[in-house]
């Protein structure tokens, strides 16, 4: 089945995935939808540093919101604030360093944060590919703990915050990997068998749609999507798939554009029926979670399964 599943992702990606992909799905985009002042309105963007993060972070600034970098390296993430208020010309640019493997900092970001600011929009964004099993000083896997968990702890945290928010929106930056995997509850950590951290990743990505599909089942006043980027020339991808970037160098997106379904998800005033709270979405449309015949679809039951592993571990490292 995984070889099945592995194939007509593939194929699939090398379509829609590319730059050419983008391309094509671009014809369709309305320039108008990202037509928008956002004076007065506040995004959390994580690991927005680097990557898709950053090209996400650079066009809510260039539109005059109010931006949070959260990033774990204060010098890369200062570095990234000062390019994008030079080309932005806005000032209204702030850094919080928090590691989102570690359970503790994001509580602590979170409760901090609130105290001070209002929050409109959540960007999930941070991510990793970590290829060997490693722990976190919690003994947590990092992929997990960084994928999977920290971004649940922080959406939990700020929920109360965002629901006092106009408008208010979270968007979990998932994978297209997330495809070739049915949900696993029973090995949240990778303990058994042997790890790949690919598979890992794509696990923990698949557990970001389930989590979106849950939030916005249970608070109906703030607006949750997942997301596709694409496959864009990241230092991610550089890092983490040296392989899978030599093969496809020339065919990937560029960050702005992996970040382009971001910003609209983020900014656009278009009517929620062209945008359903809990969907994934690619190219600024909502696209099915599920490969025709993967045997990729879980029961409720699993799924709260998940939800109740994460509620405890959230509890565990609550202040
Ligand atoms: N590029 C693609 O083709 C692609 C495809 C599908 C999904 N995605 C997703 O897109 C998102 C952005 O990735 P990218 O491709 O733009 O790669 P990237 O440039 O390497 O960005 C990843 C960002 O996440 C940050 N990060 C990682 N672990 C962190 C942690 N523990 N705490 C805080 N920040 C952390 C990184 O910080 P450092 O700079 O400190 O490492 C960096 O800012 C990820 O969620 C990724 O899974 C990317």
């Amino acid at each position: 089945m995984s070889i099945y599943r592995n194939a007509v992702w593939f194929v699939k990606g090398l379509q829609e995935y590319t730059k050419s992909g983008y391309e094509a799905a671009s014809k369709a985009f309305a320039a108008s939808d990202l037509e928008v002042n956002l004076k007065g309105r506040s995004f959390v963007i994580t690991g927005a540093n680097s990557g898709i993060g950053k090209a996400a972070a650079q066009e809510v600034a260039n539109r005059g919101g109010s931006v949070h970098l959260v990033c774990r390296n204060r010098e890369r993430a200062e570095a990234a604030r000062d390019d994008i208020i030079q080309h932005s010309n806005n000032q209204d640019v702030h850094v919080h360093i928090v590691d989102m493997s570690s359970p503790r900092q994001v509580w602590e970001f979170a409760t901090g944060f609130t105290e001070k600011h209002t929050v409109n929009v959540l960007v999930n964004n941070a991510g990793c590919m970590v290829n060997q099993r490693e722990l976190t000083e919690d003994g947590l896997e990092k992929n997990f703990a960084t994928n999977t968990l920290g971004t649940y702890i922080l959406t939990t945290a700020l929920i109360p915050a965002l629901k006092k928010a106009a408008d208010a929106r979270v968007i979990t930056v998932s994978s297209g990997g997330m495809l070739v995997q049915k949900l696993n509850f029973e090995d949240l950590q990778f303990e058994k068998g042997t790890f790949d951290g690919t598979m890992a990743y794509a696990q923990n990505k698949r557990q970001q749609v389930i989590m979106t599909e849950r939030w916005a089942d249970q608070h109906k006043e703030i607006h949750f999507s997942s997301m596709h980027p694409g496959w864009a020339d990241t230092p991610a991808v550089r890092s983490a798939m040296p392989d899978f970037h030599a093969k496809m160098k020339g065919r990937l997106r560029s960050e702005a554009e992996g970040a382009d379904t971001i910003v609209w998800l983020a900014v656009t005033n278009t009517d929620t029926k062209t945008r359903p709270s809990g969907a994934f979405y690619q190219d600024r449309r909502p696209v099915n979670t599920h490969l025709p015949l993967a045997s990729t679809r879980s029961s409720a039951a699993e799924e709260e399964k998940l939800l109740q592993e994460l509620n405890t571990l959230t509890n565990k490292f609550k202040p």
